[in-house]
């Protein structure tokens, strides 16, 4: 039962999406509406903020997600106020007290995540959006951690999810709950561009790329195609020698820039750069990013063809 561990209603939750795609508004309606909202942004007053806001909206649970490469000390006070603290990418850890989930994409990982003491396991399919860790469709690797973990361990499925036919195939498969992202981006209550919006609606294909890799180099990410995806990438999809060398000398230090360095350089993002950051198109940016930046979003995209407010489509997923 979803509401036991997570504090929720509906098997739904939204999920955590970076830079800001996902803040208070969403997690709020999303919580609200008997779901479970995720917050998602970087830095500890960010975390705080957006939390108390989403406090004054509802007082239902609340999740924040935080991107392990790019953790600070600083985050885990604001951390711990969070009902549920949701991980992903690297080596599994607590870093708060109230319900943990970790968001895996293979079998060792989700066994990594169960010995370091998860609540749960998000299992992503590689239909997922934005970065994703493994490589097997989600159900079938939602089966095989099913098999490799104590079958009482709650299990989550994430990637696939836009109607309320994939939670209910994820919960007959034995999931506790569903996580969709691109389906809740496409609301009103979402801080994509508008354009970024208006670009997914219009999709009908998605790959996957390593080309956004400025300060998280190799790290597979799920995108719809764009200018910078068509100058940014060989005929075969592959990334030029130079933009890798970039990136990957970029990797170590990347957490470490000044946000002051990094607004400016994002602001200058343009297609054909070869600094292109995983910052996306949230509506507090320039249009650069439209053409500039990743527009991450999942499978799903070619059959989502609306936006629509988060609180109906809690109640349109739920089985
Ligand atoms: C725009 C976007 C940003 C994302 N950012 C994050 C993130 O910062 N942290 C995270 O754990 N997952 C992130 N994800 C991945 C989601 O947690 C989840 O795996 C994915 O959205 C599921 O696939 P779907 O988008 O097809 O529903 C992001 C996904 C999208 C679409």
């Amino acid at each position: 039962m979803p509401a036991d561990l997570l504090g929720i209603a509906s098997p739904v939750v939204q999920a955590p999406m970076g830079a800001g795609i996902s803040r208070h508004e969403l997690a709020a309606a999303v919580s609200a509406a008997g779901g479970l909202g995720t917050i998602c942004v970087n830095g500890a007053a960010e975390i705080e903020r957006e939390l108390a806001a989403a406090r004054s909206l509802t007082d239902r649970p609340v999740a924040v997600g935080a991107l392990l490469p790019f953790l600070r000390r600083s985050w885990l006070k604001p951390l711990a106020q969070a009902d549920v603290v949701i991980t992903f990418w690297g080596r599994p850890r607590r870093l708060a007290g109230g319900s943990w989930l970790h968001q895996c994409g293979s079998v060792e990982e989700a066994r990594a995540a169960h010995a370091a003491g998860a609540d749960a396991v998000i299992v992503q399919g590689v239909e997922a959006g934005g970065h994703v860790r493994g490589t097997t469709p989600g159900l079938q690797l939602l089966e095989q951690v099913r098999s490799a973990l104590p079958g009482d361990y709650p299990l989550l499925l994430s990637g696939g999810i836009a109607e309320r036919a994939d939670v209910a195939r994820a919960l007959e498969a034995g999931a506790i709950a569903a996580v969709a992202g691109t389906r809740f981006l496409l609301s009103p209550e979402s801080r994509a561009h508008e354009r970024y919006r208006e670009r997914l609606l219009a999709a009908e294909q998605t790959f996957i790329t390593e080309l956004f890799g400025l300060g998280w180099p190799a790290a597979p990410h799920r995108v719809v195609a764009n200018e910078a995806t068509r100058r940014g990438l060989g005929p075969d999809g592959s990334i030029p020698l130079v933009t890798r060398a970039i990136h990957a000398a970029s990797g170590p230090t990347g957490r470490y820039v000044p946000d002051a360095v990094r607004e400016k350089m994002i602001a200058r993002q343009r297609a054909g750069s070869r600094l292109l950051s995983p910052i996306t198109a949230t509506d507090d940016r320039g249009e650069n990013l439209i053409d500039g930046a990743p527009l991450y979003a999942g499978e799903t995209v070619a059959r989502i063809r609306d936006v629509r407010p988060a609180a109906e489509l809690v109640a349109a997923l739920t089985p």
